[in-house]
């Protein structure tokens, strides 16, 4: 039978040390792009690509991401009572059930999607790293993954040609190409200090089976003392296929300065020409 996949997890329980001081009060999900939160970015490209159920890991300082996606009666009160009925289109939840999850304790990426084992269950789930925000090209970087999970019917990962000096900063994989931005992986190491196995890096979104599971569960710690999940798909590798596709849709990692007001003035320049 044909899988398909509706449900997506975003781990957003990370300390965000990249982004300190301001990360001691603002959790960088909530960084502001154009009026909107990095975070809504992230829920409005998991709903066009079809996905119809969320859960977010999220830690005991993100409590504003839960404040944010919740229904806000003082504002609809305020507005409907002062006539500025034109703004409740601003504060609409979004049209898709979200759920929560508390990580106690941020002890890597791995360890933050073993606790939504349940929220999985039996079915293939879509991840989506908040910091990598992607402008859509034609579609939705999401899409393009699930289009390829359509076919294949097993692990997709989102790759990116990164320059060779970067890599060290990535998930990097070793694949072969089979067609059309395509690959084959057939090996996967976090954070390469040396000999990098290819220039492909992880580039944020991943589908993956519910066996994944069963590698996290072993809990073994890799680079940085972290659970890595990028470990537990080098194990995975080893048993059931796994693919990767270069995305067309443009990357902004929003843990950087640079990627950060890079992805401001495009989202500006963007709104500038609709309007013109
Ligand atoms: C994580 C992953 C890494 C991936 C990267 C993409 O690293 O562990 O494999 O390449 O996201 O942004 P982090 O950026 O959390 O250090």
């Amino acid at each position: 039978m044909m899988k398909t996949v509706k449900k997506a997890i975003i781990p957003a329980a990370g300390y965000g040390t990249r982004s300190l001081p301001i990360t001691k009060v603002v959790p960088k999900e909530m960084f502001p792009i154009a009026g909107k939160p990095a975070i809504q970015y992230i829920v409005e490209e998991a709903i066009e690509s079809g996905i119809e159920e969320i859960l977010i890991v999220v830690s005991r300082t993100k409590n504003m991401i839960l404040d944010y996606f919740d229904r806000s009666l003082e504002y609809e009160a305020f507005l409907e009572k002062t006539g500025k009925h034109h703004l409740l289109k601003k504060i609409v939840e979004p049209a898709i059930s979200i759920q929560y999850i508390r990580q106690p304790f941020a002890d890597g990426l791995g360890a933050a999607i073993l606790l939504g084992k349940g929220f999985a269950n039996k079915d293939p789930f879509a991840v989506l790293l908040p910091d990598d925000i992607f402008l859509k090209n034609d579609q939705p970087a999401l899409r393009e993954l699930l289009d390829v999970y359509k076919n294949y019917q097993s692990t997709v990962i989102a790759l990116e040609k990164v320059n060779e000096k970067l890599l060290k900063n990535y998930g990097v994989v070793k694949g072969i190409d089979i067609k059309d931005n395509i690959y084959e992986i057939y090996d996967i190491v976090e954070k390469p200090r040396s000999n990098p196995p290819s220039n492909l890096a992880v580039s944020g979104r991943y589908i993956f089976e519910p066996s994944i599971f069963s590698h996290l569960e072993k809990g073994h710690k890799g680079v940085g003392g972290e659970v890595q999940l990028t470990d537990s798909i080098k194990e995975f590798l080893k048993l059931e296929k796994c693919y990767g596709v270069e995305v067309s849709s443009k990357r902004y990692d929003i843990g950087t300065e640079e990627g950060y007001f890079k992805l401001i003035q495009k989202v500006m320049s963007k709104s500038e020409q609709e309007d013109e």
